[in-house]
């Protein structure tokens, strides 16, 4: 089941740069950096009240992310939903007639399942369904 708005990605060239910026026009202090091989990124979480923002910087030249800010620059990327079970939810999703990124949910940050929706089946906006770790 969909619970809530888990995070908002944001694209950035510089996670490091950024996040002093972030700092600065904000005040608000990163959670932790972490490398995610399986999406080829590196991701930085800001806590903000009961959701956060997740900047992605690419660490490879066929990263998505790479690719994204190739073509449309620094910006906002996805909205994650957080679920209790991506898997079921996947399946749901598509039954409901979205389009899937992935059909098997595969390892996201801090130990988290993710799996993405086609934004052309989601109003133009890619969906990540995430599962936090413990949850199942
Ligand atoms: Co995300």
């Amino acid at each position: 089941m969909i619970k809530k708005v888990n995070h908002i990605g944001i694209a950035v060239n510089d996670l490091d740069a950024t996040m002093k910026a972030v700092k600065d026009i904000f005040g608000v202090e990163v959670a932790g950096v972490e490398e995610v091989p399986s999406q080829k990124v590196k991701v930085a979480f800001v806590p903000v009240g009961d959701t956060r923002l997740e900047f992605l910087e690419p660490t490879a030249e066929d990263s998505p992310i790479a690719k994204f800010l190739a073509s449309r620059g620094e910006g906002m990327h996805h909205i994650a939903l957080e679920t209790d079970d991506v898997a079921g939810d996947l399946k749901k999703a598509e039954e409901g007639g979205a389009r899937l990124i992935d059909r098997e949910p595969r390892p996201g940050a801090h130990g988290t399942k993710v799996g993405f929706l086609h934004p052309k089946s989601t109003f133009g906006v890619l969906m990540e369904l995430v599962e936090e770790a413990g949850e199942h």
